[in-house]
């Protein structure tokens, strides 16, 4: 059962970029690891990316009807945006071209092709030539652009007076474990993520102050939480997650502590994760709404 939650309040800051923005081809193992974490994230947290569409739609002057998803990655935000505003024709950008054929197919399975159109474009170079914007999303994405500053101000001319920003990230990287899953010291993930976090994985600023340089009013600001219990697509998102984990932090973490990663890893251990009961998927994702002036 996938349980959702929305709060209030702004959550802060380190998390991590699941990929690196050089544009990679059909194929390219990592990218395909990426796109299918991207994929499992939202199967096993269920639509919870609908919630942030629908609070956008409560912070728009007007009913978007063009939108814009930059570091579109697999879709999902694109698809909630295309669900979201019935009218509305969805610019998904990305420098991948596995990522747009993944979205090209979650666009068909869902009926919404008509009106989402995948644009290959690398956003560190030029902006691409779509339409003016309502709305402009980018969601676990403006961290990894070279320029972030630069793709604000980018964003601040396509969109129309009155036009919307939305910012997403991560609070934290993606939970699995419990605290303590003997005979490990207890807080194993919670020492996994500061060593990932030391290493610059999903580390981005407070955006505010760069949204407003660039010249928009923030309109509101809100964390939103997903948890999932465990179930086999859980296990499967897990251990992909854990096992890259496992190999970023070779060298790194400390021996008991990537012994007891591999026991979790290994299907034939008796302490492998689909044998782990409270094994559970939580995120959290703070998310800006900034309002360009008329
Ligand atoms: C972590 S994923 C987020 C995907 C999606 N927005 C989501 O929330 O599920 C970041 C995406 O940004 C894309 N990206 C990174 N650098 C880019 C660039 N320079 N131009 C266009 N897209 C880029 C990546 O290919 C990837 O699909």
């Amino acid at each position: 059962m996938t349980r959702q939650q929305y709060t209030h309040g702004h959550g802060h800051s380190h998390a991590h970029g699941h990929g690196h923005s050089h544009g990679e081809g059909h194929g390219h193992p990592a990218k395909a690891e990426v796109a299918d974490l991207l994929e499992l994230d939202a199967e096993v947290l269920g639509p919870y990316f609908d919630g942030i569409a629908e609070w956008a739609a409560q912070q728009a002057a007007a009913e978007p009807r063009t939108v814009v998803d930059l570091g579109a990655g697999t879709g999902r935000g694109s698809i909630a945006l295309a669900r979201q505003f019935a009218a509305a024709e969805v610019f998904a950008v990305d420098n991948s071209p596995l990522m747009l054929d993944r979205i090209r197919e979650a666009a068909q399975r869902g009926g919404l092709d008509g009106r989402i159109r995948p644009v290959l474009a690398d956003l560190n170079a030029d902006w691409p030539a779509i339409p003016p914007a309502d709305l402009v999303w980018a969601a676990s994405s403006l961290h990894e652009f070279q320029d972030p500053d630069r793709i604000l101000a980018n964003a601040f001319s396509a969109l129309a007076p009155n036009g919307l920003m939305v910012v997403i990230e991560m609070d934290s990287l993606t939970r699995f474990l419990p605290d303590d899953i003997g005979p490990a010291a207890p807080g194993l993930e919670a020492r996994c993520h500061e060593a990932l976090a030391a290493m610059g994985w999903n580390s981005y600023p407070d955006w505010r102050p760069h949204l407003e340089r660039a010249g928009f009013e923030i309109t509101a600001q809100r964390s939103f939480m997903a948890e999932a219990s465990h179930s086999p697509s859980a296990v499967r998102y897990a251990s992909l997650y854990l096992g890259r984990i496992r190999s970023a932090l070779k060298g790194t973490l400390a021996a008991d502590d990537l012994q007891t990663l591999d026991r979790l890893l290994d299907p034939d251990s008796p302490d492998a994760l689909p044998h782990l009961s409270d094994l559970s998927v939580r995120v959290s994702r703070t998310a800006w709404a900034a309002r360009r002036p008329e």
